[in-house]
């Protein structure tokens, strides 16, 4: 039975350790063996469908994901590792890496669903997302550092494909821009 309390010091004493997102990845894997008490335990804790932050701290955040059907991300990066274990929906994940004219050009695309194995991303990495048409999407999200308070990250504008700050008010015009490009086909 998943229990988020001790799942979050188990979470806190990982990234203690020599291998935080190794050791983070094997406690998601255990957790997710019964999803249904993920499922449960997450839901209890936020019982509203959004973004809800159940821990952080500057080395941790375990974040309970809530994604409307349809919402595509524009490409950006996190600055810290991250592990990812989906309970509903899938998620296109589209990772991309710099090239060396200052682009950017991607790279692996990776379908999450709650068949798919628990998904980890390098502190390095540069991503995008697009959440299927049909239904939302819910996950489980610990990342090796405080998510919701990190500076110097970038985003990619859609249009421009020009690298910016992240902004969050900006992203959501992102997010509405690349949207309608979609229903626009
Ligand atoms: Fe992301």
């Amino acid at each position: 039975m998943f229990d988020l309390g001790d799942f979050i010091e188990q979470c806190k004493d990982a990234v203690q350790g020599d291998n935080p997102q190794g050791r983070v990845n094997e406690l998601m894997q255990e957790a997710f063996r019964d999803p249904d008490s993920v499922n449960k335990a997450l839901t209890d804790a936020a019982p509203k469908n959004n973004v809800a932050p159940l821990y952080a701290d500057e080395n941790l955040t375990v974040l309970r994901v809530f994604t409307p059907a349809n919402f595509i991300s524009p490409i950006h990066n996190h600055l810290m590792w991250a592990v990812i274990g989906i309970l509903d929906g899938e998620e296109k994940n589209y990772l991309y890496r710099r090239t060396e004219d200052g682009g950017i050009k991607v790279e692996k695309e990776v379908v999450l669903n709650k068949e798919a194995e628990i998904f980890s991303l390098r502190a390095d990495a540069i991503h995008a997302i697009e959440i299927s048409p049909e239904q939302p999407l819910c996950g489980l999200h610990v990342y090796g550092g405080h998510i919701l308070q990190r500076s110097s990250r970038s985003m990619w504008h859609p249009e421009t494909m020009e690298e910016v700050p992240y902004d969050f008010e900006q992203l959501m015009d992102f997010c509405k821009t690349l949207m309608n490009q979609r229903k626009a086909g």
